[in-house]
């Protein structure tokens, strides 16, 4: 059993907490740090064998493993609190956007640490997570990140400089493809279908598209040019969205997210 403390019990608190119960982590062995009182009870019910206190102090005196899960804006003072309790070779792993290493590794010094860049889809585990190293920690570590964030989704290993492409990338990604159905269910009622028909049949085309992919046999070059019949309609479709520049907004949108992403990383280092 490896001794787990969670330090917030928000929505991703709670995503990880069931992922990692279901993946056959010991209840008996994990604490949750929750300040509101409101969540605790919503935690208490949920997951009656888990220990569930206000303090985030408390939750790690005896971890292995700290997992921290508060808004960006408590990390440290989160960490702080823990200052006395957290163990000397507790790994820290923190999923909290734009929290560098150098923060992390400040308010828990000489523990290693794992910063994390999981999206959205973690709460329905089919996330897309990146992880960093500090400067402590080992493969060992990093191969128990991987663990709990697994248990939510995917997950690679990137040098730290790169998860401001990967906030572009996947951790905006899921806002890309909202953006995406949006705009094919306002076509298809532009060329006469009821709003809730549309939206029914864009909403699967998604899903049936993804599973496609996910399926892993062929990748998106071949499965789009599998449905492209020479002059037919999918042909004539494509060549408007190439026409309207679909791929390069992609590009730069991507590009901008990024640099986005640099940027309030210089504005709260
Ligand atoms: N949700 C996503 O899709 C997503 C994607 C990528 C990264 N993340 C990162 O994941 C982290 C958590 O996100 P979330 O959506 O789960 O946020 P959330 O629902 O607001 O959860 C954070 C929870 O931690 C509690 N908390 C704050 N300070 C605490 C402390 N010192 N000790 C114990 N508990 C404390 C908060 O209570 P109060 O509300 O009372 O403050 C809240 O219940 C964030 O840093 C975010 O950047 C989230």
């Amino acid at each position: 059993m490896i001794p787990l403390a969670l330090l917030g019990g928000g929505r991703m608190g709670e995503a990880l907490l069931a992922g990692l119960l279901d993946a056959g982590w010991e209840p008996e062995g994990m604490s949750v740090a929750e300040v509101d009182p409101d969540r605790r009870r919503v935690l208490e019910e949920r997951f009656p064998q888990v220990r569930v206190v206000p303090s985030p102090a408390w939750a790690v005196a005896d971890a292995a493993l700290v997992v921290v899960a508060v808004k960006a804006g408590d990390v440290v003072a989160a960490l702080e609190q823990c200052a006395t309790t957290l163990p000397e070779q507790a790994l820290v792993l923190s999923i909290a956007a734009g929290v560098t290493l150098d923060t992390l590794e400040t308010a828990a010094p000489d523990r290693p640490v794992v910063r994390a860049m999981p999206n959205t889809a973690a709460l329905v585990r089919k996330g897309a997570a990146a992880i960093a190293p500090g400067k402590h920690a080992t493969e060992a570590d990093l191969d128990m990140a991987e663990r709990v964030l697994g248990a939510v989704g995917v997950v690679v290993r990137v040098p730290e400089p790169l998860l401001d492409a990967v906030t572009g990338l996947s951790g905006s990604g899921p806002a890309y493809v909202f953006l995406v159905a949006e705009a094919m269910v306002e076509a298809g009622v532009l060329v006469g279908l009821p709003r809730d028909t549309a939206a029914t049949l864009v909403h699967q085309t998604l899903v049936g598209a993804a599973a496609l992919l996910d399926d892993g046999t062929e990748g998106p070059e071949a499965l789009r040019a599998a449905v492209t019949s020479p002059g037919g309609t999918t042909a004539a479709g494509l060549q408007r969205l190439e026409a309207h520049g679909v791929r390069a907004a992609f590009l730069e949108a991507v590009e901008a997210a990024t640099e986005r992403s640099r940027e309030l990383g210089r504005a709260n280092p």
